[in-house]
């Protein structure tokens, strides 16, 4: 029989790691939970008091969990339940380059697939997702937890997932608002060539020095020509915070997905020091700043019946 009340839990994601922009995914140990309950003839979402985004996100049948939920149903040639009851604990931070749009997704899509009793596998989730979020990178590691690879061939996505040894990553967060949406378009159509050279063979070096928890390969590599340079211009602050996190001891910056955030791989104990740093160079920038010392996942989504 199928349930009528499941819990969703989401990780926060990064994607694109230097790199491999909209290529690259990685899970992060901080979590997202949504109560789902079929109840009522309407849909609304609520919203726990400790939630990062409570009270900025709408909470009827627009909300983008909601609108993920009955969007699996519809793909399926089903009507949508008319009332469901979600209630949020978020703890990724909307709009910060940790994935919470992706989370937010996968919990809507995760849920009717268990509803429905999973007619969908993790690929076929995967490509539901990618429709609604425009590229697979931060849904796909969000799916299948650890480092994943992603991309889209003849309408299809296809994704590896690799083990990666536990990372402690340090991430800055500034109060800036960047959708998505504007920081890809303030990238150019056409890069030259030895930009393409430089990511690709950056890239594969990326995947091997995160497989082997190579520190040193890692602050070799991961560097990028495709979207970092067009980006940082965006964001106050942002090439000094991430000047600040390698004196604390960083190893290795790049952006967090597409912004605002920072993301800083370093030895464990490096890792409040990098943290705060960062943060102090966006507050210096006049930005406030929320900052994060966190773990790699294993693990993508998980739901509990
Ligand atoms: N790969 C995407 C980008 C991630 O960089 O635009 C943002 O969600």
């Amino acid at each position: 029989m199928s349930p009528n009340r499941i819990i969703v839990r989401t990780p926060a994601t990064t994607a694109n790691l230097g790199p491999g922009f909209d290529t690259f995914g990685l899970a992060l140990d901080l979590w997202n939970e949504a109560v789902f309950c079929l109840e009522g003839q309407e849909t609304y979402v609520d919203f726990t008091d400790s939630s990062a985004s409570a009270g900025q996100l709408p909470t009827g049948g627009d909300n983008l969990i909601a609108r993920s939920f009955a969007f699996l149903y519809e793909k399926q040639g089903l009507k949508p339940p008319s009332g469901v009851h979600i209630t949020c604990t978020n703890r990724i931070p909307t709009g910060s380059g940790m994935g919470s749009s992706a989370a937010a997704v996968l919990s809507g899509l995760a849920a009717a697939n268990t509803f429905l009793g999973n007619p969908l596998d993790q690929d076929a989730l995967l490509g539901l997702a990618t429709e609604l979020e425009g590229h697979p990178d931060n849904a796909a590691a969000g799916i299948f937890g650890g480092l994943t690879v992603s991309l889209t061939e003849a309408g299809h996505i296809i994704t590896r997932r690799f083990d990666v040894p536990p990372f402690c990553v340090a991430l800055a967060i500034p109060c800036f608002y960047l959708p998505t949406r504007a920081a890809r378009a303030a990238l150019p159509e056409c890069v030259p060539l030895k930009d393409a050279v430089y990511n690709i063979s950056r890239a594969v070096m990326v995947v091997e020095a995160l497989r082997n928890g190579d520190l040193d390969l890692l602050g070799q590599v991961l560097s990028d020509r495709l979207h970092q340079p067009y980006r940082f211009k965006l964001i106050p602050g942002c090439l000094s915070a991430q000047e600040a996190a390698r004196s604390a001891g960083a190893r290795a910056v790049a952006l967090s997905g597409a912004g605002p955030g920072l993301l800083a791989f370093s030895a464990a104990n490096d890792c409040p020091a990098v943290a705060q740093a960062m943060q102090q160079a966006f507050e210096a920038a006049g930005l406030a700043c929320t900052s994060f010392v966190l773990a790699t996942s294993r693990l993508g989504v998980q739901v509990e019946e």
